[in-house]
């Protein structure tokens, strides 16, 4: 029995030494086989790919910090072309805003809205102007008289100027709201445009056409209103959109949700001053961009249109 012992003893003690043996031989066989060089095809992989998980947190992080800066282009910005007062928009109104047109009766709405026109086309953009108010040869004439010539452009292709009757419209959105069981179809085209026209400056003259059209449904109109700004949107049309209000204005649309939906108002003054009427004009808001608040002087001259003087501050209007 204890010769057995002894002799597992001695086993033990031999199977100890070959384990360090092997350990010895493992510790050899870490080694790297292929020695680390940067042109190795396995090491280039490696490298390749680190690289580019580095450059994916990287983005990350940038991302994080910088949310808008990456996800969002500069808009581009446009001029309304009505000399001075584009110096009152440092940058330009963004392409594709709402801009409401406020005004009293005779404060040169319309001859700025063809003004912009003017100014579009002459620049090689395709404007629309929707008339409610005035027809179209007259407001041609009234074109001529600034020394702008609307027949060129609209040969051209560029220029429209189309009459529309507020009525049609009524009706148009009172079968529309039938149709689709009291909601208006937010893909429905609220206005129909010559065909094959995509217009990327429109006036429309005036909301409140439209809105005298409907009396006595006045839900109906807020519904209309609210489709048109959202397609005017869509198309990614700047968009002049006139409202009259009183001389002095203390509301700048006729239901008041229109200067909500609108980017930005212009309002126009025409004011008396003793026994003399002045002509003002204010940028009174304009989302997203920088712009002088204040009250200026503006003439309408005949030949050349709507002028204004962007350092004669109105300082009182009574
Ligand atoms: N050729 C011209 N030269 C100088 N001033 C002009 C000329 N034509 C019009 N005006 C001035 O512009 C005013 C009218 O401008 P405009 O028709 O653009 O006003 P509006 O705000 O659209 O008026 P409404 O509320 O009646 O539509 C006139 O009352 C007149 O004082
Ligand atoms: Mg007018």
């Amino acid at each position: 029995m204890f010769g057995n012992l002894k002799i597992k003893k001695s086993t033990t003690k031999k199977k100890s030494k070959r384990a360090v043996k092997s350990k010895k031989k493992t510790k050899i066989s870490k080694k790297p086989k292929v020695r680390y060089h940067p042109k190795h095809k396995h090491h280039k992989k490696v490298k390749k790919e680190i690289k580019k998980h580095r450059e994916n947190v990287r983005k990350v992080i940038k991302r994080a910090k910088h949310p808008r800066k990456l996800n969002k282009e500069p808009r581009e910005r446009i001029k309304t072309g009505v000399s001075g007062l584009d110096e009152l928009i440092y940058k330009g109104i963004p392409r594709g805003n709402s801009i409401l047109l406020a005004g009293g009766p005779g404060s040169g709405k319309t001859i700025f809205g063809l003004q912009t026109c003017f100014h579009g086309v002459k620049n090689g953009e395709k404007c629309l102007y929707m008339t409610f108010e005035e027809s179209e040869e007259k407001l041609k004439e009234h074109m001529r008289n600034f020394g702008w010539d609307p027949d060129k452009y609209i040969k051209k292709g560029l220029f429209v100027i189309k009459r529309f009757d507020p009525f049609d419209v009524t009706r148009v959105v009172e079968a529309m709201l039938e149709k689709a069981k009291g909601e208006l179809l937010v893909e429905a085209a609220p206005v129909s445009f010559p065909k094959g026209f995509k217009p990327q400056r429109i006036v429309v003259d005036s909301l409140s056409a439209i809105a005298a059209a409907f009396v006595g449904k006045e839900e109906n109109y807020r519904l209309y209103i609210e489709q048109l700004f959202r397609y005017f949107e869509k198309l990614g049309a700047t968009s002049f959109l006139i409202t009259e209000t009183t001389a002095i204005p203390v509301k700048y649309s006729v239901s008041g949700v229109e200067e909500f939906l609108a980017d930005g108002v212009i309002v126009l003054y025409n004011v008396k001053k003793g026994n003399i009427r002045e002509s003002a004009i204010e940028v009174l808001k304009l989302r997203g961009t920088k712009h002088k608040k204040k009250i200026v002087a503006m003439e309408i001259i005949d030949g050349k249109g709507i002028v204004v003087y962007p350092e004669q501050e109105l300082i009182s209007m009574d």
